[in-house]
């Protein structure tokens, strides 16, 4: 174990776990190798469709990419590429059932971990928030169709106007009505929290049902919507001229510039696909599958988003999708003949989105729970429920922290949050293969980068390219995010680390993972 008591400053910063402390700590002869690619791959899309495909698409292409929205989706499909060779090399080569703060404590050191704890808190924790705002508009809008009517003002972020048909919704008086806040966002995340908290994870043959229902209705969407489109190409095709709408002038919007703003704003539409990674312990064979499986459900999902984009800004005006529920308002415009299948693609988002939720959730309760066992969080964040054997008082603030970000901010700034806090965090993953081949270059490796070190460097040159496309207000917010978190380490994680003290981490079972086809082991 490093001791680093006698160490200065940025001797404890750097200070690593070593790759055999980290060994020691996971027992890993527990997890047998048995995913093959295609299971591989089914983990991965698994993890992946969610709200960035059944909501974020619709703002992408109305307020920044037009039709050209599938190109956006090309762009972030292949950043996401070059993270995932770099996870696939940090998961076949330090044996751990790894998450990005586990490879950033090994291989650059505990401040970088620290750091990366922080990114996964907006990767999990608020992308859980952006998908439960989803999650809310598709049910708001399936409630309505069975004529139960949501009080508006209780389905929106706090204080935004609400809008109809691009004007100001106004109250007797004839002011502007304003949101209050998310009702049905803020209840789904402390529902799950609570299904958390009793331990109710999804089984591996639930997590096979619901992976199959969502893929199946995007693919009934596809084909229905593609052939309606096929049909009535000629009246259609003016929804694709221009192509790549004109350049307003502001940041963003439209033009070259918007492609690339929207691609940071679908990206979020690939998180979850480094879950492959995680199970690079468990795959039969790393050093074909985990590529494999880590481009493949890249490409499969690349597909499915580029094709929907296609069909969806056919179909519809760009202009009329930044609404809650893009996917359905798509399908509305089959005509009312087709009322039933908006209301069944309405049904798979909800159900698809909920599993979606509990996944990212879970997730941010184990990074919270490994943080706390190494002294970087309070110990209250690894206590276990003696009845339930779940970090309880961990998960329930986890529900109330997503609750409260779905309940009372827009899904557009909790959606750019995310992208940029994960690019981040993958930029750190593509900077942690070329550290560790750097410090421990003859460590054996199941998979390695190909064309090493131009791809990491290009990882890292895009993941930091595209977080510069947000708005200035969303990278000002990210800033004082992470200087908040630094000081943080430097008041807490510095001083109550286990690995500081040269202390093991505190003792806390091993907690029960996702079964092997099911969620990720994080
Ligand atoms: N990729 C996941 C989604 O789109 C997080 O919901």
């Amino acid at each position: 174990m490093a001791n680093t008591q006698n160490q200065g400053f940025l001797g404890r910063m750097l200070a690593r776990k070593s790759v055999a402390q980290v060994q020691r700590e996971s027992d890993t002869s527990q997890l047998k190798r048995s995913l093959g690619p295609w299971n591989l791959v089914f983990l991965g899309i698994g993890c992946i469709i969610g709200a960035g495909i059944f909501v974020r698409t619709g703002n992408a292409a109305a307020l920044h990419a037009g039709p050209a929205v599938l190109v956006s989706f090309l762009v972030a499909g292949a950043v996401c590429a070059l993270a995932g060779l770099c996870y696939a090399e940090l998961s076949s080569t330090l044996p751990v059932s790894g998450s990005a703060y586990t490879y950033s404590y090994t291989t650059i050191g505990e401040f970088a971990a620290w750091s990366m704890g922080a990114l996964l808190l907006l990767e999990y924790g608020l992308a859980a928030s952006v998908v439960a705002v989803g999650w809310g508009g598709y049910v708001v809008s399936l409630l309505g169709d069975y004529g139960i009517k949501v009080p508006i003002e209780l389905t929106g972020p706090f204080g935004h106007t609400i809008m109809r048909d691009g004007q100001p919704l106004l109250d007797a008086a004839g002011m502007p009505m304003t949101y209050l806040f998310n009702l049905p966002a803020f209840l789904i995340c402390l529902a799950l929290a609570a299904l958390l908290v009793i331990g109710v994870s999804e089984s591996a043959k639930v997590n096979n049902v619901i992976v199959a229902i969502k893929t199946s209705v995007i693919i009934a969407f596809i084909l229905i919507v593609g052939w309606y489109v096929i049909q009535h190409y000629d009246a259609l095709k003016v929804n694709w001229q221009p192509f790549i709408p004109e350049p307003t002038g502001e940041k963003g919007e439209f033009g070259w510039g918007g492609i690339l703003r929207a691609a940071s704003i679908v990206f979020f539409a690939y998180i979850g696909f480094e879950a492959v990674s995680t199970a690079g312990q468990e795959a039969k064979n790393p050093k074909r599958d985990m590529p494999i499986g880590i481009i493949g459900s890249l490409v499969v999902c690349t597909l499915l988003y580029i094709l929907v984009s296609i069909v969806m800004t056919m179909v519809v005006n760009y202009k009329l999708l930044n609404v809650p529920d893009p996917v359905a308002v798509a399908v509305d415009a089959l005509g009312p003949d087709w009322a039933w299948f908006a209301k069944i693609v309405k049904a798979g988002a909800i159900i698809g989105l909920t599993s979606v939720i509990l996944v990212l959730m879970y997730g941010q309760t184990r990074i919270f729970y490994t943080m706390a066992r190494d002294g970087l969080l309070p110990r209250v964040f690894a206590n276990i429920h003696s009845k339930f054997k779940t970090p309880w008082i961990n998960t329930i603030l986890v529900g109330i922290i997503t609750a409260v970000a779905a309940g009372f901010f827009d899904i557009n700034t909790l959606g750019d949050m995310t992208s940029v806090g994960t690019l981040a965090a993958f930029g750190i993953v593509c900077i942690a293969v070329m550290w560790l081949r750097r410090t421990h270059p003859n460590l054996p490796r199941g998979f390695r980068v190909p064309l090493y070190p131009v791809l990491p460097i290009l990882g890292i040159i895009a993941c930091f390219a595209l977080i510069f496309t947000v708005e200035n207000r969303v990278l000002l917010f990210f800033l004082w995010y992470l200087l908040g978190s630094i000081a943080l380490y430097f008041v807490y994680g510095m001083r109550n680390s286990q690995l500081a003290k040269g202390e093991p981490p505190l003792d806390g079972p091993d907690l029960p993972e996702f079964k092997e086809d099911a969620a990720p082991p994080r």
